[in-house]
């Protein structure tokens, strides 16, 4: 890959040893890609910040990156932590929140905002055609596919390389001929729920790979819809975006898969592992944008959740602060609208929970897993009813 003089320099350890560790890891990422060259960012959201997701092996190497100067050289956020400033704080170990503790630190000293968000374009939204390094993978899917910036689904270290070094390697979808659909999706069916466009983004991203799909079909989209249905893409998938319309004659053949709502229903039953009630309804994967409090403040309003459930609403602080009117409802009747994390980078088995219940495919599709905990994935409303116990 052709390096400028001054990225040579800082190849060379001239601007210390965080920047040199930095530089070689894009350096390695480029010549794996066939770059030929870095590109600068507009910004860089890194992901690896939850202690239950990243242990404590990465926590001495982001300390020695501060230690050695390590700064971020473009506007920087990072992805949610494993607690809330609040609500979780008192029911976890505290060495959970020490080691936790040091991982934002190390972030902050290294400039990094502390914004703890996967919803980082709900912040500072992206322009069209801007270059970024975001490695939340529904992040980086919404800002290519629903914004019209440019990233590659980047992993945390890479993420946080470009953060301090301001650039990227010039390959995957930062090349505009990367960017061209390579299929067609014809979907012969109406999508009625945040749910059925999250199970269709699962289901697509199983049979796309990494293929950039068009989408024929889906004549008027929110852009939670769009959220959802990217996020699900991203989690089953390799792909970086889609699209909705592609005017130019696509170079080669799309292949073409077909979707109607036969295969929807049964995408949303794949997704759902309980048979009994939940103990946990959890809102907000990829954290919740202001219309989105507001639709649970509505749902909510006047009832009260059961003392054996507990509802959680998870968005950023940003959003919080601005839903204010609709977080008191929300609180009011029994229900926890947490920042900084979500119920899948925090340890919600040792928090009691057994039985998750939420309208995210996303969620769905990782809670088993990732949290040991079964899972039913249904509407918002549907959601809201088992949290009031109706
Ligand atoms: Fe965000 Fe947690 Fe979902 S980090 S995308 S709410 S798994």
């Amino acid at each position: 890959m052709y390096l400028t003089r001054q990225e040579e320099k800082m190849f060379d350890g001239e601007f210390g040893w965080a920047h040199q560790v930095s530089m070689e890891i894009l350096a390695r990422l480029g010549d794996l890609f066939g770059a030929i060259k870095l590109i600068p960012i507009k910004s860089a959201h890194v992901s690896g910040v939850s202690y239950k997701n990243i242990g404590d092996a990465p926590i001495d190497f982001l300390e020695a990156l501060f230690k050695a100067g390590g700064k971020a050289r473009v506007s920087a956020t990072v992805n949610p932590s494993g607690f809330d400033p609040d609500y979780l704080t008192g029911r976890l170990p505290a060495r959970y929140r020490l080691q936790q503790s040091r991982i934002l630190d190390a972030y902050k000293r290294m400039g990094i905002k502390p914004d703890l968000t996967c919803t980082p374009y709900y912040l500072r939204e992206p322009r069209v055609g801007w270059h970024l390094a975001w490695s939340e993978s529904s992040a980086s899917m919404y800002a290519n596919s629903v914004i019209g910036a440019w990233s590659n689904r980047e992993g945390g270290p890479s993420a946080l390389a470009a953060a301090l070094v301001g650039k990227t390697p010039d390959y995957g979808v930062h090349r505009a001929e990367n960017r061209q659909p390579r299929a067609l999706v014809k979907l012969d069916t109406v999508l009625q729920s945040d749910v059925e466009f999250g199970a269709l983004g699962i289901h697509l991203g199983k049979a796309l790979k990494d293929k950039i799909p068009v989408i024929d079909g889906i004549p008027s989209p929110t852009n939670e819809n769009l959220k959802q249905l990217g996020a699900g893409l991203a989690s089953s998938g390799m792909l970086s975006m889609f699209h909705l319309q592609w005017e130019v004659p696509p170079k080669e053949e799309l292949e073409t898969i077909s979707i109607g709502g036969k295969d929807v229903r049964e995408a949303v039953g794949c997704l759902s592992t309980a048979s009994e009630r939940a103990n946990l309804i959890f809102i907000g994967c990829p954290h919740c944008s202001l219309a989105e409090i507001e639709s649970v403040a509505r749902l909510v309003e006047g009832k009260r959740v059961t003392k054996e459930t507990e509802l959680w609403v998870c968005t950023s602080r940003h959003v919080k602060e601005k839903a204010k009117r609709y977080v008191d409802v929300i609180e009011g009747a029994g229900g926890h609208v947490l920042c900084d994390t979500c119920a899948i980078v925090t340890w919600i088995k040792s928090l009691g929970v057994d039985i998750m219940m939420t309208n995210s495919a996303k969620a769905a599709y990782y809670a088993p897993t990732l949290n040991g905990v079964n899972v039913t994935l249904a509407p918002l409303n549907k959601c809201i009813e088992v949290a009031c116990n109706q």
